[in-house]
């Protein structure tokens, strides 16, 4: 039985809120590939962005993603670029279950409009940017995903409730 819980979405999707809300309801351990990342490079993903460039970002994702332990009980939240690279989705296919969180380009704009640490979306039109990037990647995370959960109605703790309702039998 697959037993990790790994949320894949959006930037400003709620991965990280919610997936630490589940991972304390379940009793898993939480783990971020975003801050992992920041952790082992001591900088911010601003500044990986900004003086290493994004490749060298989606390099330091894949090697995280292949790192990963293979125990069990582990909400991990993604970068919402984790999907562009279809290795890292298989690695994560093969430790757990995977969650869309699915939201709107309005709720993601409200979600994220004054947080400067994304550094795709410091950019004039924020909006529109969202837009055209979820355009991209929507298929992508919809095709992966083993459950889709609409986030853009409900607060975090039903959420949580939905996807442990979802996860039905498939977890322990
Ligand atoms: C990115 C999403 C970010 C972070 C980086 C790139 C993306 O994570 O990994 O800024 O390409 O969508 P969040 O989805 O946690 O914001």
């Amino acid at each position: 039985m697959k037993t990790n819980i790994v949320l894949i979405g959006f930037m400003g999707s709620g991965k990280t809120t919610i997936g630490i809300r589940l991972a304390y309801k379940l009793k898993y351990l939480f783990i971020d590939t975003d801050k992992k990342i920041e952790e082992e490079m001591g900088i911010s993903i601003n500044e990986i962005f900004r003086i290493y460039g994004e490749q060298y970002f989606r390099n330091l994702e894949k090697t995280f993603i292949k790192k990963l332990s293979n125990s069990n009980k582990q909400v991990i939240a993604t970068g919402g670029g984790i999907i562009k690279n279809k290795q890292n989705i298989e690695e994560l296919k093969s430790k757990g279950i995977i969650i869309y969180l699915n939201a709107s380009p309005e709720h993601i704009y409200n979600n994220i409009k004054d947080d400067d640490s994304r550094p795709l979306l410091q950019v004039e039109n924020k909006m529109e940017t969202i837009q055209s990037i979820l355009n991209e990647r929507k298929f992508l995370y919809e095709e992966f995903a083993d459950i889709i959960i609409d986030i853009s109605y409900n607060q975090v703790d039903e959420i949580t409730q939905i996807i442990i309702d979802k996860l039905g039998g498939k977890i322990f």
